[in-house]
């Protein structure tokens, strides 16, 4: 694990010499403004280009397995063989709730609490059972306990919301098959699990999005782990950020066939409705994502998944990207990682509700990552407002108002 002074000694490069850091300008959104240094992911935005810890996203993502692209984020390097079987004995120890989380989960499923709400309220008990101190000074012996048990919460979620007993997770299982099967009880194929790795190593961490932004803010203040992780869940349940491929999804099922995609979308986008997969703050060409994505997705459907639902989907990001070049010609808006995610995780029999937590349990990684980041060269996130207020008010007693 990296040592807390081995990016101590790092200056910040560019503090005093980008314009767009100081604080005489507001910026909506913080759009364009760089708050962080970070190793950890690197976006070109206008090239489609997408870094993540020196691997370009389509060069990794289908061939590591989650715990290798956590080892990778967490230690800027790939682990051994010994060096991995360790680290996925380890997350597979961890695996098990405690019986406060579970007690959480239950009195949530009795009151069918939507997944991303249970998610962020049985995250919170985890602080209740942390690991025991070890000699490690960084955050990610905890972030290894909360990892491994992120999956298990949600697979037990959605069982107790069906009112069917959760499952216990199997240690002999990788992280990405484990969770499969702690979801449904049969123990999925290699293609399966593939494909689930491929996801979940796709989306594992990009850049200071809103969520990642939000566990820094919060670990800034020298809050705690379980605090930013509850937070950024928080963040990434909102449908401007990992809320979307479930909408996305819902399009595409909504539209049935390529020859209504024209009629449907348009109707939307006259309505001023956003489509749901397509625009990103960041990426001015195409999601590099996307493409890992709709490869995934294709092996997927190919090996005895839904084609036609597959090649329906591709019609539809053809029409909507026709569609959305007509009514925002200045934004070059493309397809995101959301739209090719819905059909991954639609092929793997995952219901749309467990789209967004299936995501926080792979960008939980990386916020961790970034969390041991800012807390070794750690300044409080502490920005500033204009004021465009009014100026000189006199009190007025309320009787007199
Ligand atoms: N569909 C239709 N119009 C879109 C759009 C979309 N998916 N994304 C952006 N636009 C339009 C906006 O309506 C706006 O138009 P206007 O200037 O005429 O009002 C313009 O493009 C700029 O949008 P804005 O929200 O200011 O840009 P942003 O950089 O903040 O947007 C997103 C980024 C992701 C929030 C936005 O593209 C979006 O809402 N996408 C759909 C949700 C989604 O897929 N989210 C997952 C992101 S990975």
């Amino acid at each position: 694990m990296l040592k807390q002074n081995q990016l101590k000694t790092r200056e910040p490069t560019n503090a005093k010499t980008n314009p767009s850091s100081g604080n005489s300008r507001f910026i909506p959104g913080l759009e364009g403004v760089i708050a962080a240094q970070s190793r950890l992911s690197y976006i070109n935005g206008q090239a489609g280009e997408l870094i993540i810890a020196g691997f370009p996203v389509e060069e990794i993502a289908p061939r590591a397995s989650f715990e290798e692209m956590t080892y990778l984020l967490w230690n800027d390097r790939l682990p051994n063989r010994q060096e991995l079987d360790e680290f996925r004995a380890r997350l597979a120890k961890e695996r098990r709730l405690p019986a406060i989380a579970l007690d959480v989960l239950k009195a949530a499923a009795a009151q069918r609490v939507p997944t991303m709400d249970a998610l962020r309220m049985g995250a919170g008990t985890l602080s209740l059972s942390k690991p025991a101190p070890t000699s490690d000074d960084t955050l990610f012996a905890e972030g290894a306990a909360l990892l491994a048990r992120i999956p298990t919460m949600i697979a037990a979620y959605w069982r107790l919301l069906h009112r069917q007993a959760p499952i216990e997770p199997r240690p002999d299982l990788s992280h990405a098959a484990n969770y499969l099967y702690m979801l449904s009880g049969d123990e999925p194929s290699p293609q399966r699990t593939r494909a689930l790795d491929t996801y979940l190593n796709t989306v594992i961490d990009h850049g200071l999005n809103a969520s990642t932004f939000t566990a820094l803010v919060i670990i800034s203040t020298g809050s705690d782990l379980v605090s930013a992780i509850v937070g950024a869940i928080g963040a990434l349940k909102g449908p401007l950020h990992g809320g979307a491929p479930g909408p996305a999804l819902n399009t595409v099922f909504e539209i049935g066939e390529a020859s209504r995609a024209e009629s449907v979308l348009r109707a939307k986008l006259d309505r001023n409705e956003r489509l749901m997969g397509f625009g990103h703050r960041v990426y001015r060409a195409r999601d590099p994502r996307a493409d890992v994505l709709a490869a995934a997705a294709e092996r997927l459907y190919q090996n005895g998944g839904d084609m036609a639902l597959y090649n329906l989907a591709k019609s539809v990001e053809q029409t909507a990207l026709r569609l959305l070049a007509e009514y925002h010609p200045e934004r070059k808006l493309q397809t995101n990682v959301e739209f090719y995610t819905a059909l991954v995780l639609h092929g793997l029999a995952l219901p749309t509700d467990l789209f967004s937590p299936t995501f926080a349990a792979s960008r939980t990684a990386g916020w961790i990552a970034h969390c041991e980041e800012q807390r070794e060269q750690n300044k409080l996130i502490r920005p500033s407002s204009e004021y465009i207020g009014v100026r000189g008010r006199r009190w007025v007693p309320v009787e007199a108002r």
